[in-house]
């Protein structure tokens, strides 16, 4: 638990202001549909009591994300895992670390189960709750020994930037969560966003790092196909922490 100690802040979609209402955030996503397909509600009712964790969890006082986990190893985050490929492809080779995947699109995380389950690993949980959010409170300072952030909503137009995730302040948070060494892979297909990562992770003087070849071990994921299919190049970055 990342706030020892003291009262955590609501999460979002709770807030409220002073006369009630609810507070207006600006949030790196949009709410898509919740409605579950046939194949995603089995792979929900097999196995989300086991691998989802509720979002009311967060708000227990003690929380910790080793109890979800049953053991205390450590930590990888993917933010945006979408439908899961990524993290059923890069899961079981990390056996030893537990892998937490932020995805507040909850028919994806229902997809993501049933790909974990085929991939066969056990040590992936999942989260429903604002990833900048937990990573602020729910992530302890150095815990992470990787975190992904593979193909992070672009945000196109000029007035939503601000929704970007790859800001200078969570480009700040994040080197925060990284211990010494840890490795922060992200990717893109869009270039505006590439040199923008670019700029704000170079700035950041806990990182140090650039554009890589693409990494051998990512997937080709849902996003990446239809970057790809639009014409567009895709960029991996990977940055180190200091
Ligand atoms: C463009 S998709 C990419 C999904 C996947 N990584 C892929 O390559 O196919 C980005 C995903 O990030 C999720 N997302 C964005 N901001 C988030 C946040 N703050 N917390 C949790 N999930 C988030 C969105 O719901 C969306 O599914």
């Amino acid at each position: 638990m990342a706030d020892e100690g003291g009262v955590r802040p609501a999460r979002p979609h709770q807030r409220l202001t002073p006369d009630g209402r609810r507070m207006r955030e600006v949030l790196t996503y949009s709410r898509r549909g919740a409605r579950f397909t046939p194949r995603q509600q089995q792979a929900w009712e097999a196995h989300h009591e086991d691998w989802v964790i509720p979002d009311e969890a967060v708000d227990e006082p003690g929380f910790t994300w080793s109890a979800w986990f049953g053991r205390e190893v450590p930590l990888v985050v993917e933010i945006g895992s979408g439908v899961g490929e990524a993290t059923a492809a890069l899961a079981p080779s990390r056996a030893a670390y537990d892998v937490l995947a932020f995805e507040v699109w909850r028919p994806g995380v229902a997809d993501a189960l049933w790909r974990v389950a085929e991939a066969g690993a056990t040590n992936v949980r999942f989260c429903s709750v604002d990833a900048v959010w937990s990573m602020e409170h729910l992530v302890a300072p150095e815990g992470l020994v990787e975190l992904w952030t593979f193909f992070p909503d672009p945000w196109h137009k000029k007035k939503h930037h601000k929704r970007r995730l790859v800001t200078p302040e969570f480009a700040a948070l994040a080197t925060s969560r990284l211990t010494p060494g840890a490795v922060w892979r992200l990717a893109t297909d869009w270039a505006d966003y590439a040199e923008q990562m670019v700029e704000v992770l170079d700035d950041e003087p806990g990182l140090e790092g650039g554009v890589v070849p693409r990494w051998e071990e990512r997937p080709v994921t849902k996003f990446e196909r239809k970057g790809l299919a639009a014409g567009r190049s895709i960029t991996d970055l990977m940055y180190v922490r200091r």
